[in-house]
């Protein structure tokens, strides 16, 4: 069954029927203020960082779920009704929630009242704005109350749901006129405020939970509302909030708009007061006045969707499938920008709290942001690089509001410098810009330790050569990128994080996942080298990948696919020696991509073993077969039930490992077949199953060895984002930015007759039409540049700022 239906016109989504399989969200904010919003209107803001700046407050795993949000309720006579549903639930005449980009509308009709709320975060802008639209569509003349409500989280997000005894008696607010301002911790150590206002006098507000709801009462049933009346209540520790009470009268088919703003304020230490104990209410008096109409809302709106207008406009599908365009053109280039701003922080599955921005993962979410925004890519290439240490490895985290290292979490895990190969050679490629190599930059966040960029990824790839082990692969360290194949950890006490306990002494795993992920980076970083003159460096390294290339050959080969990796005690894991876990998706993905075996039939039998052992109706699975009981040499991967995340789930972050793989070897039926699978746009028929967003890939999909195969989870927040578009946009379709040209090689499926790209490439717009008069997969025949052929299928950077025309013939 599906929930609603895709807009692509306007970009959204539009979701007709509330009770979704799961919530279903979307994301406000495009640099450092910012809303999760569900499509019932749950969800919380918080500013740059979900855990030390949290502005509302949101209880996760709660009952009823997604409960606490941006909440009006309507009074109308004896009715009371959420334009969103939620919470009072009361039954709508219609409903719809339009999540677009970067904006959220929810609507609902009830009475001949119809009422809209809508969400977005204006650009450069610390401050959510929420437009309520009333319209009487009905022949007499309505009275309503309308009641906002919001509830303050007192910043710190974990504190604030653990540390009561203070919590209680700390909580802090000032009312004046129509705005309400949160200032918990004001006085002492805090130079920052919020505040909650809308646009009109009120009739009366409150301030403190207990007053607004009632002690024994639900999100759905508060006493104010019920009563009809506020009670002017000012918090006084215990929970503060902000509800405002208007009262609105509509002739028939009248129509009134308010305009409430949720703004975050940050003071001068010498200019925090207006008076003593009075906050100086400067700042949010302007960004008030920014939005205090209609005409600016509008505005604002406009401009946040030229903002998008342009981002997507530099990569441009046009397809005979309309579920394909969807995902190119609009939702994965979306989530891409969202994982790029929240890396893993803050989502429905992520508190906010946990964890900081992921080393790894931040390095390969750019591959899906670069080409948008390719200034905040650099500066986080950077930022990420100042969390390395000299030797090469890497702090694992980093929290965002600090950019420091993250020393809870601690390092060792291998793969970690490789990826800042991979993010900053995208960089290059897409930009042109190479004197990112020569910025200063610290290492262990340590100024006086700054070397250029260049020895960063130097650094990166000795650090692998450096740290071999008995097999010459490289040692697994903590893990790699399954965080879960924790082969030195032997840990058999509950009370520990597998992550970041204590190792076993002298381990010495390995891992032929890090093997294929340094001969593929390795060759960038070789390639790197020598165009920017340093040859003998790149001779250099060449020879280490082909000493890994040998260790592979000879020690990563099981027959028929590569090995995952060597154990503490120098045994094979996912080896057909191996009972369960005899073949894992990574080393066929990193080897295959790498090109390992691609000359003597091995890529082409790994990626067969892969579709044999691996595929299933909703994906790949990680393993085969799921581990069914605990390996305490393997750690955390078999501590999950069959079928369930690391362990034989569709980890759908690597899918488009294999999808690569197969264009490498010209499959690219088998290499879309893959695609397809787990593309959201292609699943909404099966929402039911599914569960999670149909517009946003999920982390994982319960693989054929679950309770429920084909039911995602961990919807958002993935490196799966930045890899199926860097696999379908680079791969399958084949547009690939390099050094000095825009390489077309695309793999597609024998039947497609061609397809269309617009593609902005170093301030040209090139059109770019691929024809498939041959009915291959790959091998580009001819190439045209603006009508003249050329002799290979790079096209030159012609830098003229102009429109060209490029046209490729397969066959
Ligand atoms: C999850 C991994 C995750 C890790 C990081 C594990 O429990 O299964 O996907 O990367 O935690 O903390
Ligand atoms: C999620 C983590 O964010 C990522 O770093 C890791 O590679 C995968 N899980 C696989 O374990």
């Amino acid at each position: 069954m599906k929930y609603g239906h895709f807009d692509d016109a306007a970009r959204e989504y539009v979701i007709t029927e509330p009770k979704t399989p799961y919530p279903w969200i979307n994301y406000l904010g495009n640099h450092d203020f910012f809303t999760l919003i569900s499509n019932t209107s749950g969800g919380y803001t918080f500013y740059k960082d979900a855990k030390f700046r949290r502005l509302t407050r949101y209880r996760y795993n709660n009952v009823p779920i997604d409960n606490g949000g941006k909440y009006f309720y309507i009074k109308d006579g004896d009715t009371i009704w959420n334009p969103g549903w939620k919470p009072v639930k009361t039954k709508l005449d219609s409903y719809s929630c339009r999540h677009g980009m970067s904006y959220t509308i929810v609507r609902g009709e009830k009475n001949s009242i119809s009422a809209e709320a809508l969400y977005f975060v204006p650009l450069h802008c610390r401050g959510e704005v929420q437009r309520v639209r009333l319209k009487n569509t009905g022949s007499v003349k309505k009275s309503l109350k309308l009641f906002s409500f919001i509830e303050w989280c007192l910043w710190n997000a974990e504190d604030d749901m653990t540390n009561f005894q203070r919590n209680f008696s700390t909580g802090e607010v000032e009312v004046k006129d129509s705005v309400i301002f949160h200032k918990t911790e004001y006085k002492e150590r805090r130079n920052h405020f919020a505040f909650y206002s809308v646009n009109t006098p009120i009739k009366g507000f409150d301030t403190d939970r207990e007053a607004f709801i009632g002690l024994y009462n639900g999100f759905e049933n508060p006493d104010v509302v019920s009563d009809g009346k506020s009670k002017n209540t000012i918090a006084h520790g215990w929970s503060p909030v902000a509800s405002h009470y208007l009262e609105i009268e509509l002739n028939p088919g009248e129509e009134k708009d308010l305009i409430f703003v949720l703004g975050y304020i940050e003071n001068e230490d010498d200019k925090k007061w207006e008076s003593k104990g009075v906050i100086n209410k400067e700042k949010a008096y302007q960004m008030i006045s920014d939005f205090d109409s209609s005409e600016k809302v509008d505005r604002a709106l406009a401009e946040l969707r030229s903002y998008w207008d342009e981002l997507l406009s530099k990569y441009v599908l046009s397809s005979a499938d309309k579920k394909l365009d969807r995902m190119v053109n609009i939702w994965n280039q979306y989530q891409c920008m969202v994982t790029f701003n929240m890396s893993r922080s803050a989502s429905y599955f992520e508190s906010g709290i946990g964890r900081g921005m992921g080393f790894r993962d931040s390095n390969q979410d750019l591959i899906g942001f670069v080409h948008q925004v390719p200034d905040r890519a650099k500066e986080r290439i950077l930022d990420i690089a100042a969390t390395q240490f000299e030797n090469g490895s890497a702090y694992h985290q980093y929290q965002p509001l600090t950019k420091r290292g993250n020393d809870a979490i601690g390092g060792n895990f291998n793969d970690d410098p490789l990826w800042l190969i991979l993010s900053t050679t995208a960089y290059i490629k897409e930009t042109g810009d190479f004197s990112i190599l020569d910025e200063m930059v610290p290492f262990d966040n340590d100024e006086s330790k700054a070397k250029s960029h260049f020895e960063h990824l130097e650094a990166s790839f000795y650090h692998i050569v450096n740290n071999l082990g008995p097999h010459n692969l490289p040692l697994i360290g903590r893990a790699d990128w399954n965080d879960c194949l924790n082969l030195n950890c032997f840990s058999s006490n509950p009370n520990e994080s597998f992550q970041t306990t204590e190792n076993k002494k002298g381990g010495t795993a390995e891992s032929v996942m890090i093997a294929g992920l340094f001969v593929l980076y390795g060759n960038e970083f070789v390639k790197l080298c020598e165009k920017i003159g340093k040859s003998d460096e790149a001779k250099t390294a060449q020879k280490h990948i082909n000493d890994m290339i040998e260790a592979i050959n000879q020690h990563g080969w099981d027959g028929n696919w590569f090995v995952r990796a060597y154990d503490f005690f120098g045994k094979k894991v996912g080896s057909d020696e191996n009972e369960e876990g005899k073949i894992f998706i990574e080393s066929q993905g990193f080897c295959t991509m790498a090109g390992i075996g691609a000359e003597d039939g091995r890529a082409k039998q790994a990626l067969d073993s892969v579709k044999e052992r691996l595929d299933c109706e909703y994906g790949i699975v990680l393993n085969n077969p799921a581990f069914t009981k605990y390996y305490i040499e393997y750690g955390e991967i078999s501590t999950y039930p069959a079928g369930y995340k690391e362990n034989a789930g569709i980890f759908c972050h690597n899918n488009p490992w294999i999808m690569i793989g197969e264009t490498i070897i010209g499959r690219g039926d088998e290499a879309f077949n893959y695609y397809k699978k787990i593309a959201p746009s292609y699943l909404e028929d099966i929402s039911d199953l599914h569960r999670t967003e149909p517009y946003v890939y999920a982390q994982m999909i319960a693989g054929k060895d679950a309770f429920k195969p084909g039911e995602a989870k961990n919807s958002w927040l993935t490196g799966t984002a930045a890899w199926n578009y860097y696999a379908i946009t680079q791969y399958i379709l084949g547009i690939q930015p390099d050094y000095d040209g825009l390489v077309i090689e695309p793999c597609i499926p024998k039947k497609w007759d061609g397809f269309k790209i617009t593609r902005k490439f170093r301030g040209d717009t090139y059109h770019i039409t691929v024809k498939n008069p041959a009915h291959v997969s790959k091998g580009v025949k001819t190439t045209e540049l603006d009508g003249n052929a050329l002799a290979s299928n790079k096209i030159p950077i012609v830098e003229d700022g102009r429109e060209h025309e490029v046209t490729i013939v397969l066959g």
